[in-house]
């Protein structure tokens, strides 16, 4: 398998620079760039008209002011909810943001994205890859795009229906399974994500021995973290990029 020519970054910032702006909105993204942050992490999912768009839960109550399921809105209405003020005043009238555009501002500012397939419980994996997977593939260079997912259904999927190998696809894990390198081997994978602190020195060493990428989420305590680049980690996915650059740049 050849994999894309992917210039991977220390520093991923998570749903945007989620700890500056509303998590997955413009605003996040832009607060990312801002920082000097040029990759986030993102996740995408389908309205209940099949529009993709980037959001995290599968509900809106947590990130608008209003509550109801993604799954049961249309555009016009997910676009009518106030996203931001949930955050701060500063961001009131910050829309949901669709798969579209985003992906807009992403090749505006010329940044790199591990766009996470987020298969939220009940809803149709295949249906999410096959909306999403043709728009991210035709939209951005193969070297600005990490596809990820927990669901090894999306995953398998992705590999299937993206018919090349100009795909970096990322495996999601909590702890690392005894399976995860038939896991990688089935999708032929670019990267392992795995939840840092469940993350063992000899899983990573293993993974990395095998060609692998390592992705660590969500890191937010830098000194906290600081022990395990020498493991060989190759990116950080954290919500706090510029706490995380200023220790990197000190230390
Ligand atoms: O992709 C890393 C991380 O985003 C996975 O967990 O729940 O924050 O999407 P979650
Ligand atoms: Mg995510």
């Amino acid at each position: 398998m050849t994999h894309p020519a992917i210039q991977l970054p220390t520093l991923i910032a998570h749903r945007g620079y989620s700890a500056a702006a509303p998590e997955n909105t413009l605003s996040a993204v832009r607060a990312a760039y801002q920082a000097g942050i040029d990759w986030v992490e993102l996740d995408v999912q389908l309205l209940g008209d099949g529009t993709p768009v980037i959001w995290h839960d599968a509900d809106v109550a947590r990130c608008s002011n209003s509550r109801g399921a993604l799954a049961s809105m249309d555009l016009a209405n997910a676009q009518t909810l106030d996203a931001g003020s949930w955050f701060g005043d500063a961001f009131s009238g910050e829309k949901m943001v669709s798969l579209e555009t985003m992906l807009a501002l992403l090749n505006e500012l010329g940044m790199g994205v591990n766009m996470e397939i987020k298969v939220n419980k009940g809803r149709d994996p295949i249906a999410l890859v096959e909306r999403t997977l043709p728009v991210m593939l035709d939209t951005l260079p193969s070297e600005r795009l990490i596809i990820s997912s927990f669901d090894s259904r999306a995953l398998v999927h992705c590999r299937q229906f993206a018919n090349s190998d100009r795909l970096a696809l990322g495996v999601l894990f909590g702890s690392v399974p005894k399976t995860w390198r038939a896991q990688c081997e089935a999708i032929e994978a670019f990267s392992v994500h795995p939840d840092w602190p469940r993350l063992k020195r000899i899983q990573a060493e293993a993974i990395l021995r095998d060609g692998y990428k390592l992705l660590c989420y969500t890191a937010n305590d830098p000194s906290a973290f600081h022990s395990r680049w020498e493991w060989g980690i190759s990116s950080v996915i954290t919500d706090e990029p510029a706490a995380f650059k200023r220790f990197l740049d000190s230390h």
